[in-house]
């Protein structure tokens, strides 16, 4: 069955560094309300979009500097959650305040950790360094789906849907065919697939030019409890120097809403044509209509879902969910574990899933020659 429950001691990515700035967005995450915003120093804050008083949503109020004034009878909060005025009070307590949630911001992404400020360590977050890299041309976006988020991470690891849902676009008939090798960890997935001399798919044609049998390979990584990479390369069989050899890098924060729907920021990032913004805006619209492919299909299952609610219809499993199906225990495990430790048991979580979270991304991040130990938590 479908997680319907995400941990909260994690980061999730709030937000695209763009789309914070000097106003007020509101968006949901794991079922709380969460005000975004910049300071004039340019750092990104999330407090509780809930005033103290009677729970007026603070993106209804304004800006007074870098501090929010509640836009019903002008309580006003820093951007630490402390209330530092309350119209015709001479004195203010210093318990009077909103959660204020940590962020860290890096490679144009903000994330955001919705549980333990003391847990909020930088070194858990997966690299995606390509998204900012001059050496790559990124298209991105923000959608928004009416289904679970387990579902869309699951799409992501069994990427044999290709073959049916985007035929048109960027599927083949051997993608759904092709055997498949899962690796996991107490935090990752990872799903590779070889497609030697098969059929070029129709998106490839258009952005590069190549008809012909291409060797093409696929490595879809889920990592918990809710991010995705797809690294993709493609060359004509014919001729494994092909100048025409590409690379792409798609990245997919798929955050919690509610229960039962979820944001989707997405971006792809290419190696080649980096220049060329025909290509740019090709890949733009191209990408976006595939996503909407998939949250269409993820939305029509959460209706069939919704349909059996409080059971869950029966599902056969098939050689292609082994990855999906590791997701889902990688995150019941790290539910459990919160649940445990929320019951005065830390240590069950820290030594078993924190530990080899954080061995594994220092692995990426040693690979890729970031140190996010030595920077800052807002
Ligand atoms: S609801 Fe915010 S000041 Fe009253
Ligand atoms: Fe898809």
């Amino acid at each position: 069955m479908y997680p319907e429950f995400f941990p909260r001691n994690a980061w999730y990515v709030a937000a695209r560094s763009a789309e914070v700035g000097d106003g007020l967005l509101s968006r949901w995450i794991l079922g709380d309300p969460v005000l975004l915003y910049r300071t004039e120093a340019g750092r990104p804050v999330a407090m509780v979009d809930r005033c103290i008083h009677r729970q007026m949503p603070l993106s209804l109020g304004r800006r007074k500097g870098d501090e929010i004034e509640c836009g019903y009878h002008g309580l006003t909060y820093n951007t630490e959650g402390i209330c530092t005025r309350i119209p015709g009070a001479t004195s203010i307590s210093q318990r009077v305040r909103v959660q204020v949630f940590p962020l860290y911001e890096e490679f144009g992404l903000v994330w955001i950790w919705p549980g333990q400020r003391d847990l909020a360590d930088p070194g858990l977050i997966p690299d995606h360094h390509w998204y900012t890299d001059p050496g790559w041309a990124t298209v991105s976006g923000t959608l928004h789906m009416n289904a679970r988020a387990q579902l869309m991470n699951e799409n992501l690891l069994d990427l044999s849907h290709l073959s049916f849902l985007h035929a048109d676009s960027i599927g083949s008939p051997e993608v759904a065919e092709a055997p498949v090798r899962v690796k996991f960890d107490d935090r990752s997935v990872t799903v590779h697939r070889e497609m030697p001399n098969s059929s070029c798919y129709p998106y490839l044609t258009r952005l590069t030019g190549i008809d012909e049998p291409i060797d093409r390979v696929q490595t879809a990584e889920f990592i918990a409890p809710s991010f995705g990479i797809t690294t993709a390369m493609s060359r004509p069989h014919a001729d494994a120097d092909d100048a025409r050899a590409c690379r792409q890098k798609a990245m997919h924060g798929i955050t919690p809403e509610t229960r039962t729907s979820a944001h989707y920021f997405w971006s792809t990032s290419r190696d080649y044509a980096i220049d060329d913004d025909s290509v740019t805006g090709y890949m733009a619209e191209a990408l976006r209509t595939v996503i909407l492919q998939d949250i269409g299909a993820c939305e029509a299952i959460e209706h069939i879902i919704a349909a059996w609610e409080p059971s869950y219809p029966v599902e056969l499993n098939i050689k292609v969910d082994a990855g999906p199906l590791q997701a889902r225990r990688i995150l019941e495990r790290m539910i459990a574990a919160e649940q445990k430790m929320s019951e005065g048991d830390a240590p069950a979580w820290t030594s078993v899933s924190d530990t080899a979270a954080r061995a594994a991304t220092q692995a990426w991040a040693k690979r890729n020659g970031s140190n996010r130990d030595e920077r800052e938590v807002h």
